[in-house]
């Protein structure tokens, strides 16, 4: 079982949070673009930042130019990361526009291109290679001899996809049997096509099918789409025979989702990890953009009667004392809850 990666939600506070209430078996990080990387943008390498307690880790990749993968590879293994997830699933239109993310289910060549280039990128940091060879720009060669773990042992690493089901119809086993050929790790399925977006239920028949093509091969198949909990995942993967599964939405104020059968979750626990949530993200990233901290703050207190007004005061809060503050007088005025 795995947290999926999402865009703008699993930053490293927030994938902290999930590390230290209920491990899941591997964590992803938020995407980073190849293409970025290799014109030495530094600032997008913020979403890489991870503390050792969420191994395994790994870094999430996007774009459509096979060398910038070759050499975006060289960054996620000098940083030490324990694999490379390829997004062939997102829908954003101005990533899509470009041949990136959902879009190469319609381009199955450059697909396998690109994922054969990451692992060759992989295989050669693994023999040795230096980055200073790697054709990666100055800037980010800097940006790695400072924020460069000190011990990181060259191994091949592992290369996973995450994609869909489909662009405009479910072609999941076709584009699976593509996505075989270069033989990556793991392809984690999402069940709904690029064009449903996140509308409509996850196809888990199509999902189930695609799994059938990859029995017998080395490449494991996570099933993602719609899971509630982890005995709802459990029961997807027997009954429709993926290796795993990967959980998204169901996570958003919910750190505890990946605990089985934990214990009941109380309005004071909820308070504390939302306090606990927002002093991580000031630690990490100040309060400069605390605004990204507020909608955590109202999926942690979604659902309790009565957390209608504190909600609204939640959504003025800039720093983690502003939050205290108005969460430690919701918790004295609801003691036992
Ligand atoms: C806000 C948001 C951002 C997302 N960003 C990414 C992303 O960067 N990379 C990716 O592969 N999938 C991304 N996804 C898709 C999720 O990983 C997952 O496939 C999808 O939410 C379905 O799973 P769920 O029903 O468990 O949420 C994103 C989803 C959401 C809701």
């Amino acid at each position: 079982m795995g947290l999926a990666p999402m865009d703008g939600i699993t930053d490293e506070p927030f994938r902290l949070m999930i590390a230290k209430y209920g491990k899941p078996d591997v964590i992803t990080t938020e995407f980073v673009s190849a293409e970025g990387i290799c014109h030495g943008a530094t600032k997008p390498l913020s979403a890489l930042i991870y503390n050792e307690i969420e191994r395994p880790i790994l870094a999430q990749v996007f774009g459509s130019d096979p060398q910038s993968f070759y050499k975006s590879a060289f960054v996620f293994c000098e940083l030490g990361f324990d694999g490379i997830d390829i997004n062939m699933g997102c829908p954003a239109k101005n990533i899509t526009a470009k041949g990136s993310g959902a879009s190469l289910i319609q381009t199955p060549e450059l697909a396998k291109k690109i994922t054969r280039e990451t692992m060759r990128g992989v295989s050669d940091w693994a023999k040795g290679k230096k980055i200073k060879d790697s054709g990666l720009p100055d800037t980010i060669i800097d940006y790695l001899n400072l924020h460069r773990p000190k011990m990181v042992k060259r191994k091949v690493l592992p290369v996973s996809i995450k994609t869909r089901i489909g662009y405009n119809r479910d072609c999941a086993e076709e584009w699976v049997k593509h996505l075989l050929e270069s033989k990556p790790a793991n392809i984690s399925i999402h069940g709904r096509t690029l064009k449903q977006m996140y509308t409509g239920k996850a196809d888990w028949n199509a999902i189930g099918h695609a799994a059938e093509v990859a029995r017998g091969t080395e490449t494991t198949i996570l099933g993602n789409g719609d899971i509630e909990s982890i005995e709802d995942g459990l029961a997807k993967v027997k009954e429709y025979g993926v290796d795993g599964f990967l959980i998204g939405r169901a996570a958003f104020g919910n750190p505890w989702i990946f605990q089985v059968k934990g214990p009941e979750i109380m309005l004071r626990d909820r308070i504390k990890a939302a306090i606990k949530h927002s002093e991580l993200y000031e630690e990490i990233f100040g309060n400069k953009h605390f605004v990204h901290m507020r909608k955590h703050l109202a999926w942690y207190l979604k659902g309790f009667p009565g957390a209608g007004e504190i909600r609204k005061k939640l959504m003025q809060t800039s720093s983690a004392q502003e939050v205290k503050e108005v969460l430690q007088y919701a918790h004295e005025s609801d003691k036992g809850t």
